[in-house]
């Protein structure tokens, strides 16, 4: 049974406490955030002890290992201390989001020589998987391109996270498709193109960009093409738009998970409600409560829990890298190189 603390009590730090209530081989045992209210209202929902510290919360529970659900920017002291505490971690995707960041973190994590997950949930998105799977079947054959959206329409920057002008569309999303990117094609990215714009969100008070596409070349000449914008109307029947066309020079896949096929139409408008998340009989289900049942499960069976720490710095030197060049307006190339 490993016993678990979850970093950060906001919309993710939930979801995993609730994703992990009940489930067997685990046992979540304390919450803590900046916000103590946030930490209680939590604890309380779930049978928690709250903190304010995580180093209180480390130093006060035997944990296992702590979930770190902070902003995107606020990952690296709760999982280097954690680490150096030599607990196992699951962090959120991104790993980081500065190289010294991600670079700190991978430090305390293999001196410690604990485990580390970074939360690139799509793994566990079946639609996303099947991508994978005919790709890894040899059924797509060399895969030539790949073209992905993932978008979210304004309420997400500027109502639903409250950090949103210290990330930015490639941040929150991009950083889940340059995953899935790598993960389809196998390859070693070597340099990215950007381009994007802003000036609609900062209007609104977040000042970061409003639209990003990225260009990824990889070491065998083929590309991968990545939009994500902050800006669709917040008129669409759901928050998030995600559409994925894999093409191999054998066979293509096409996923379009914007309308999961359910409609319905109330006194809030006309929506289209994900299959992939909800409750079963008050059971969590969906690829982010797959995913951290994933890392309890191997972790309490002895097991190698990933995707692991390479992923995420690349992922972030990929995602550092495209900032690079929305700002140049150059080529930019990708040092790490293998994950
Ligand atoms: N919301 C989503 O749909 C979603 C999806 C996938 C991944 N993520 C990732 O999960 C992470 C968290 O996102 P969220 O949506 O839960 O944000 P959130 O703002 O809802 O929650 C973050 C919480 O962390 C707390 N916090 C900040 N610094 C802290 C610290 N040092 N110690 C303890 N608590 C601290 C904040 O007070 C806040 O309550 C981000 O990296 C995000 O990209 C979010």
């Amino acid at each position: 049974m490993k016993k678990i603390g979850i970093i950060g009590a906001g919309i993710r730090g939930r979801m995993y406490a609730h994703s992990l209530h009940g489930f067997p081989g685990a046992q979540v045992r304390a919450v803590c955030d900046l916000h103590e209210r946030a930490a209680r209202a939590v604890a309380d929902d779930f049978g928690l002890t709250a903190y304010a510290d995580h180093r209180a919360m480390v130093a006060a529970e035997e944990l296992d290992a702590v979930i770190v659900a902070t902003p995107d920017f606020a990952h690296r002291q709760a999982a280097v201390d954690a680490a150096r505490a030599g607990l196992h971690l699951l962090i959120e995707k991104p790993l980081a989001t500065t190289r010294e960041d991600a670079a700190a973190i991978a430090e305390a994590v293999e001196s410690a020589g604990v485990q580390c997950m970074v939360g690139f949930e799509n793994r566990w998105n079946p639609a996303v998987r099947s991508i994978r799977d005919a790709a890894d079947s040899g059924t797509l054959g060399t895969v030539l391109t790949q073209n992905i959206l993932l978008s979210n329409t304004y309420f997400v920057p500027t109502k639903m996270i409250g950090w949103a002008a210290k990330s930015s569309p490639a941040w929150f999303l991009m950083s889940h498709t340059v995953d899935a990117a790598l993960w389809v094609n196998g390859r070693t990215p070597v340099s990215v193109t950007a381009r994007g714009s802003r000036g609609r969100l900062a209007a609104r008070g977040v000042d970061t960009w409003d639209v990003v596409h990225a260009l990824l070349t990889f070491d065998d000449d083929t590309t991968a093409n990545l939009t994500s914008t902050w800006v669709l109307p917040d008129s669409m029947p759901s928050i998030v738009d995600f559409q994925y066309q894999a093409v191999g020079d054998t066979s293509a896949v096409f996923v379009d998970l914007q309308d999961q096929s359910v409609r319905t139409a109330g006194p809030d408008g006309f929506r289209w409600p994900g299959l992939l998340g909800g409750e079963i009989d008050g059971r969590l289900q969906g690829p982010p409560t797959w995913m951290v049942q994933d890392f309890v499960s191997r972790l309490d069976n002895g097991e190698q829990v990933g995707p692991g720490l390479a992923q995420g710095v690349l992922v972030t030197d990929v995602v550092v890298a495209i900032h690079e060049s929305l700002d140049s307006g150059d080529t930019v190339k990708i040092a790490a190189g293998a994950a």
